[in-house]
This record gives C-alpha cells, sequence and structure tokens, in this order.
C-alpha cells in the first residue's frame, strides 16, 4: 500500500497534529512494513501559491510541479494530513495542497446532473488540532472545510483525529493529544 504523509503546521518538533500524523504512519508501518510512505512537509517546502501563471501554462516549472502533486496525491491509497487550526480554517500552506488536488477532469467533473467526483478507493485520514474547543461549532472552518473538499472529488473514507483546547493548559494539551492518539489507533484500513 502506499501512504502519502502530509504536515502543514509551522510549530516543527512543538507541532501536535505533526505528533500524531507520525503516530498513525508509525503504526500502519508496524501493521504493514511494506508499506510505502511519502512524506511531503508542506511548512518545510511549501506550494507557491496557485497562480495565473501556473494555471495558464507560462510558469511550466509550477504547472509540472502542480501536476506532480497531483499524481502523487492520486497515487496514494491512504493519505494521512496534519491540519492545524489557524485563525479558524486550514493552513495556508495546506490550502495551497488543496488548489493542486482539485483539479476538473482528474479529480471531479461537471455533468449534466451536476459534479461529479472522480476519486475512489482512497482513504484521507486528518489530524486537526485547535487551541480552543470548536468541533460541532460553527467557529470550525477546518473540519467542514476539509469534508467538502474531499467528498466533492469523491473521497467516501475520511476520517478525522480531534485534539483541541490545547492551549488551555500544558496538562490539557497532553491529554488532548493522548486522546488523539488513541482516537486514531485503527484509524488506517489493513492493508
Ligand atoms: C497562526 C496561528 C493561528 C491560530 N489560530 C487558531 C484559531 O483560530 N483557533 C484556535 O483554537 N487555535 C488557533 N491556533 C492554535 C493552534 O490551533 C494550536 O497551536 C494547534 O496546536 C496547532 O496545531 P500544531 O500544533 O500541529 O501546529 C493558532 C495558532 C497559530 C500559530
Amino acid at each position: 500500500m502506499k501512504l502519502l504523509h502530509l504536515d502543514s503546521s509551522a510549530l516543527g518538533a512543538h507541532s501536535a497534529t505533526r505528533e500524531i500524523t507520525a503516530a498513525i504512519v508509525a503504526r500502519q508501518l508496524q501493521r504493514d512494513s511494506a508499506t510505502r510512505v511519502v512524506h511531503r512537509d508542506l511548512a518545510a517546502q511549501p506550494l507557491p501559491h496557485l497562480d495565473g501563471a501556473i494555471l495558464g501554462g507560462e510558469d511550466p516549472a509550477g504547472a509540472a510541479e502542480s501536476a506532480a502533486v497531483l499524481e502523487e496525491f492520486l497515487a496514494a491509497d491512504t493519505v494521512v494530513i496534519g491540519a492545524p487550526m489557524y485563525n479558524f480554517g486550514i493552513p495556508s500552506a495546506l490550502k495551497a495542497w488543496v488548489d493542486r488536488i482539485a483539479v476538473a477532469g482528474r479529480t471531479f467533473r461537471y455533468t449534466a446532473d451536476g459534479p461529479e467526483g472522480l476519486v475512489q478507493g482512497k482513504t484521507v485520514i486528518v489530524a486537526v488540532a485547535a487551541g480552543g474547543l470548536h468541533a460541532a461549532r460553527p467557529s470550525d472552518f477546518v473540519e467542514p472545510y476539509l469534508r467538502q473538499v474531499f467528498g466533492f472529488i469523491g473521497v467516501t473514507d475520511l476520517r478525522f483525529v480531534r485534539a483541541e483546547g490545547l492551549a488551555f493548559s500544558p496538562a490539557q494539551r497532553r491529554a488532548a493529544i493522548d486522546a488523539a492518539l488513541d482516537d486514531a489507533v485503527d484509524l488506517p484500513r489493513a492493508a
């Protein structure tokens, strides 16, 4: 099985989502040591904003990079994504990646009956972390947004793990991350 591991936290070693995504990937490797993992660090190697030159082909290197990011996503059986909450939504680094994988004719298309997702057979696991509490509240633009994006392109096996209230106290932070790690135990589908 091929696993794409994406991180987008700017906080490096202090990141909650990085700790959780790393644990999910490590468990999958324990389960199936033949799993091929590709790690893309969207904070350390940020994709540029999608612009007219990339879309229009006047930036061939940018267009090639976008195409490679899309193929990397399409090739993965499982995608593990670290999605910290930044100002109620996802980090712009992760949004730049979303802009590469929501591509008409590749991951969705419009039909006479409306849009149709073209992605099949993929599991997407998202680790969300937030300083406050937002789950199922109007202030959460992370999980509803990513549900919309992945649902739109056809992903039906979409799972979320959340660690919240991380800014309340160090003890709360540790407990919330540990609870998320427990939630994540059985997340990856067996190969
Ligand atoms: C730029 C920035 C914006 C943030 N915005 C929010 C926010 O809107 N709501 C919230 O609850 N926490 C917010 N936080 C706190 C993060 O969600 C929290 O630090 C979380 O642990 C981030 O995940 P990470 O540790 O993987 O980076 C923000 C943090 C940063 C650095």
